[in-house]
């Protein structure tokens, strides 16, 4: 089904009022767990919103370069839902919200090991861990790939970001190896966390963000490029899910506010979904206590709004 996308005045209408809401909200504090984290200008304040007929239409910092993190692990999920299908990535790893912080330990433990969800730190290791290849280089080209070929261009990892992650990981290498000891990660649980860090570490503007949710808008076909990414019955299980847990303990909080599926990352990104139509993208590096950037909700949330995108609104 083809559904009518807004007219451009009226997106572009939106994304400036919108971008300047973002500037009144005041709250939140980077993250500082990761160090490269705590050092990006916190003032900086981007939106954009691509449709998927690929038209682009920004606002304030939207080509600043920042760390993908947990958004990349809907492309992972993407890459490996396409290599063993929907019901063995559903099996091996889970399609529920776990009602806990994204890297929750105690959420492993109550699930015996099963990580319930693609989106959460555990379930993205344990869909790292089954991407193939001979070598952990093998298996990171694979993702990159895919998040270039979402973005639409070619992205690349940041060292300084990929090196801050990897000398601080601790909690996410104990979650690698409880995975590893319940049997639900599928490689050596070193290497994947490994390629589960460098794909937290790709930078991208609030624009590429916006193009990869365009590619779900557009039924799993980019855009910007043309290319088929995602097959068409892979897109709804993906979005499933990002509207299930891809705010993580704001995730209901979010379908009721925005009403889309959306993903956000520690690096200050948040992207949301209207299928059919378009998708929006917000960077701003303050985040709230669930790891979700404060202005990028409120743009996110206003363009929905002006826009009458809200999913349960027929
Ligand atoms: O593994 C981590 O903790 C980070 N590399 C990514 C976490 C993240 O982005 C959660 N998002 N809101």
């Amino acid at each position: 089904m083809t559904l009518p996308i807004p007219d451009t005045e009226a997106i572009t209408a939106a994304v400036n009022t919108a971008h300047q809401a973002m500037l009144q909200v005041d709250g939140g504090k980077n993250a500082d767990y990761i160090p490269y984290l705590a050092s990006v200008p916190s003032g900086l304040a981007a939106l954009a919103v691509v449709t998927r007929e690929g038209t682009v239409v920004e606002a304030g910092d939207s080509r600043f370069a920042f760390a993908i993190e947990s958004i990349s692990k809907v492309a992972t999920l993407a890459l490996i839902m396409e290599t063993i299908g929907r019901d063995a990535l559903r099996e091996k790893v889970g399609s529920d919200p776990t009602g806990l912080p994204f890297n929750s330990v105690m959420a492993l433990e109550l699930a015996q090991g099963k990580p319930m969800s693609p989106l959460v730190n555990a379930g993205a290791i344990a869909t790292a861990s089954l991407v193939e290849g001979a070598t952990a280089d093998a298996r990171w080209d694979k993702i990159l790939d895919m998040q270039s070929r979402l973005a639409g261009r070619p992205l690349s990892l940041s060292d300084e970001v990929n090196q801050s992650e990897q000398t601080t990981n601790f909690h996410n290498r104990a979650i690698a190896w409880l995975l590893y000891s319940a049997g639900t990660c599928y490689s050596d649980p070193m290497e994947a966390l490994d390629i589960y860090t460098r794909q937290c570490s790709t930078l991208l503007d609030t624009v590429d963000l916006a193009t990869m949710g365009a590619t779900f808008a557009n039924g799993g076909v980019n855009p910007k490029t043309g290319e088929r990414v995602v097959s068409k019955d892979n897109v709804p299980p993906i979005l499933a899910e990002m509207m299930m847990e891809g705010l993580y303990t704001f995730s209901g909080d979010f379908a009721y506010i925005v009403g889309l599926p959306g993903k956000s990352g520690v690096g200050g990104g948040m992207l949301a979904v209207a299928p059919g139509k378009l998708a929006i993208a917000a960077f701003a590096p303050p985040l709230d206590e669930a790891g979700n950037s404060v202005r990028a909700l409120a743009g996110i949330s206003a363009v929905a709004k002006s826009l009458n995108l809200d999913l349960f609104s027929a």
